[in-house]
């Protein structure tokens, strides 16, 4: 499309406002410029744009251009006015300085409301740039937060483990001792100890009932935890006496061997042999090993306890009883939780099952190994070898 050619009569300040609109807007052409002041602020900025201005009022340029078509009389001039209307071509719009002041006052309106506009989009998009500061810096905390959480999670579970095994391995070693006090209790009620009066003897048995019922609970409380839950890091390695070990833990076991004619017999062809371990589990290890043999050992039976080195840097313990033995179809089921042969069952009615699974996680954590050599009837052996170097 052509642009439309137009003038501009008059350039004071609202001349120069309406100048300033009709040059930004698209298919319109400013050819002429007047105004009787050269200084007029119209004159200065069409200048300023390179248009062709004039400070004459003979206005021959509009009268001579036949290719006008618009002409803005913002003189407020009557006599200005009635000129240019004779003046312009037949073809050319004149457009006089009422309806001039009322495009002058809408563009007034709409460089408000732009101006408004672009502050409120100002606003916007500053808010925009602090909210979305203030959501990365919230989601950057509720990682860390979310970190700190797995990381305290994962304490717990490790005390969670660690309390479950030492309830474990406390209450499986609370066993021992306690089936030596039950056996004292049935030696005094049958009468071994010579005839006792009745109301002691009432009282006895009353003790019998409750360890009946303390065995139950030691039962149940076994039950509760396994030690599957045992954390490596947390058991402290130190080089160990091995045999000193031993040796505490045959006496802690004298008493219920005694009571039952079963004789420990210890050979200590290695005293002095240290091995990395950790002291607390290598003594659980012998005790369950030991209370086992006790058990499972007919009345009268023997023991036999032996530490040897061997000759390939490791040191070999094994725990030799002549009771039920164990038929080879089971040897490696009874180191599964709660396993037992239906002979142990008829044997010792009070087991639960569980000293050999926490022997073997116990050997598995030091890295030691741990054979069996039985047949049923013809007692068993139990081996663990333990490298020293
Ligand atoms: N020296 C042994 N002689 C014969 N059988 C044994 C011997 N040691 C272990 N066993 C068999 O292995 C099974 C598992 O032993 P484990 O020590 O785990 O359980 P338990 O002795 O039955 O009960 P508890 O957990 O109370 O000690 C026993 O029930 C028994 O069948
Ligand atoms: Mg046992």
């Amino acid at each position: 499309m052509q642009d439309v050619p137009i003038a501009l009569v008059g350039a004071g300040h609202g001349g120069k406002a309406i100048l300033q609109t009709l040059l930004e807007t698209p298919g319109i052409i400013v050819k002429y410029v007047y105004d009787l002041d050269p200084e007029a602020p119209g004159i200065l900025y069409a200048k300023k744009r390179g248009l062709t201005t004039h400070n004459d009022a003979s206005f021959q340029q509009i009268h001579n251009d036949p290719t006008l078509r618009l002409v803005f009389d913002v003189t407020g001039q009557e006599s200005v006015f009635t000129q240019l209307k004779q003046l312009k071509n037949d073809n050319c719009n004149l457009v006089g300085p009422l309806a001039t002041r009322v495009i002058f006052e809408l563009l007034e309106q709409k460089t408000t409301i732009m101006s408004k506009l672009l502050e409120h989009q100002q606003n916007l998009e500053a808010n925009i740039v602090k909210r979305t500061g203030e959501c990365e810096l919230a989601n950057r905390n509720l990682i860390d937060k979310i970190q700190e959480y797995e990381i305290l999670n994962e304490k717990l579970q490790q005390i969670n483990n660690e309390k479950t095994r030492y309830l474990l391995q406390a209450t499986h070693q609370l066993k021992a001792p306690f089936a030596a006090i039950q056996s004292y209790v049935d030696i005094i009620i049958q009468g071994f100890t010579g005839t006792i009066p009745d109301q002691t003897m009432e009282i006895m048995e009353k003790v019998k009932v409750r360890c009946d019922l303390l065995q139950r609970s030691i039962k149940e409380m076994l039950k509760l935890a396994n030690l599957k839950s045992c954390i490596e890091e947390n058991i402290k390695m130190a080089p160990t006496l091995i045999s000193k070990v031993m040796v505490q833990v045959v006496k802690e076991h004298e008493v219920i061997a005694t009571c039952r004619g079963i004789k420990l017999i210890v050979n200590l062809e290695e005293n002095e042999q240290q091995v990395v371990c950790s002291e607390e589990q290598i003594s659980i290890l012998f005790a369950i090993l030991v209370e086992n043999a006790i058990n499972y050992s007919h009345k009268d039976g023997e023991i036999i306890i032996t530490i040897s080195p061997s000759t390939h840097d490791a040191l070999f313990v094994s725990i030799q009883d002549h009771g039920i033995g164990i038929d080879p179809k089971h040897h490696n089921k009874i180191f599964d939780e709660y396993y037992r042969t239906n002979c142990a069952v008829n044997k010792h009615e009070n087991g639960t099952g569980l000293g050999m699974s926490i022997a073997k996680e116990i050997v598995h954590l030091h890295n030691f190994s741990l054979s069996l050599k039985s047949q049923e009837g013809e007692g068993a052996t139990f081996t663990i070898s333990m490298p020293t170097s």
